[in-house]
């Protein structure tokens, strides 16, 4: 009961009420809350900390940035409060738009960044990544059994297409960004790569409207990402069964630089986390591997979905080999 009574009367107050359903949307700042709810921001920092106390938000830091978001531990008091609250509150829904407008904004920086960028991207790429290790590492996800179609989420100049074209039967590769499809039909064409297509497209909402891939291969784009566990459902989504899906990404770091001059949005993730998110997703997650490196770690997180019926190991053989992939 006790549980119950802090987080109602940590509610109990309009703007908290607010800042409770704006963040179930997302995760977010108290500079972006404060835009959003036109109030000071020492205002809002209070009624933050009273709403951490009370159990209903958690803040997590990541470099300069502080992020709030819903509780996820407790007995999910915080979330069947937000759903009390009417969709068709006026406040709610303006609320809502101003949000929409914030995430539309950094989008919009994103894209201009990759577009200022999509000639310069490779050479970007290698400053923080080692990439050759990163590459053989997904290289035996290819290798070790056959793939027949692949989607490449965020295929930028198409490197991931280039690696393993000749290995599939056919990839396709989506990217938000056309400089970046533009660059990456240059390659695509340069490798004789017939079997592979890019085309334009939303990570959030994936132009198929039916499971169609045996393996999609998110590579450096979910620290990109506003709400990267909903780029892993609709990643998930277009699974057949038994289909594989890999993230590789940052592991937490303190790199603020790559925020403030490369539109990162996130700076890193740890395991639990995008475990969190594939389990969500409704795949089984695999060993975490992880390449560490100077100053960023890359960590590849492997996961599944198992063919309807079938445990994992007989759904995809090669999957419960992945842990001895560890280096
Ligand atoms: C860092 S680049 C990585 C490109 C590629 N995966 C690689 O590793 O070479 C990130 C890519 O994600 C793309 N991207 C960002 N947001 C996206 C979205 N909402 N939908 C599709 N692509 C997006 C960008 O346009 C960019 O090409």
């Amino acid at each position: 009961m006790e549980e119950l009574l802090s987080g109602l009367r940590a509610a109990a107050e309009p703007t908290r009420l607010r800042l409770l359903v704006l963040c179930a949307e997302n995760e977010l700042t108290v500079t972006e809350l404060t835009t959003i709810l036109g109030q000071s921001q020492p205002r809002v920092s209070r009624h933050l900390k009273l709403l951490c106390e009370g159990g209903l938000l958690e803040r997590f830091r990541e470099g300069n940035w502080v992020f709030y978001r819903l509780a996820r531990g407790g007995r999910g008091v915080a979330r069947r409060l937000v759903e009390l609250v009417s969709e068709d509150d006026p406040t709610v829904l303006r609320d809502r738009a101003r949000l929409a407008e914030i995430e539309r904004e950094r989008e919009r920086n994103a894209s201009a960044y990759f577009a200022r960028n999509a000639h310069q991207w490779a050479a970007i790429r290698s400053l923080h990544v080692p990439e050759q290790e990163v590459e053989a590492a997904l290289r035996q996800f290819v290798e070790q059994q056959g793939v027949g179609a692949l989607l490449n989420i965020g295929t930028g100049t198409g490197r991931m297409l280039e690696l393993f074209g000749k290995r599939v039967d056919h990839a396709v590769g989506v990217d938000q960004s056309r400089d970046m499809l533009a660059v990456a039909r240059v390659n695509l064409e340069r490798a004789d790569l017939r079997n592979c297509t890019v085309r334009h497209g939303d990570m959030y909402a994936l132009p198929f409207a039916v499971p169609s891939f045996d393996l999609v291969i998110l590579h450096q784009v979910l620290h990109f990402a506003e709400r990267p566990a909903e780029v892993v459902a609709e990643a998930a989504r277009v699974l057949r069964p038994g289909g594989r899906l890999v993230i590789v990404d940052f592991a937490p770091h303190q790199l603020e630089a790559l925020r403030e001059q490369h539109a990162h949005r996130r700076l890193g993730f740890s395991d639990d986390e995008v475990q969190g998110w594939l389990a969500e997703a409704g795949l089984s997650a695999h060993a975490a591997i992880h390449l560490p490196g100077a100053p960023l770690t890359v960590a590849i997180w492997p996961a599944n979905l198992t063919a309807r019926g079938l445990p994992v190991e007989a759904a995809h053989p090669v999957l419960s080999m992945l842990g001895e992939l560890q280096p």
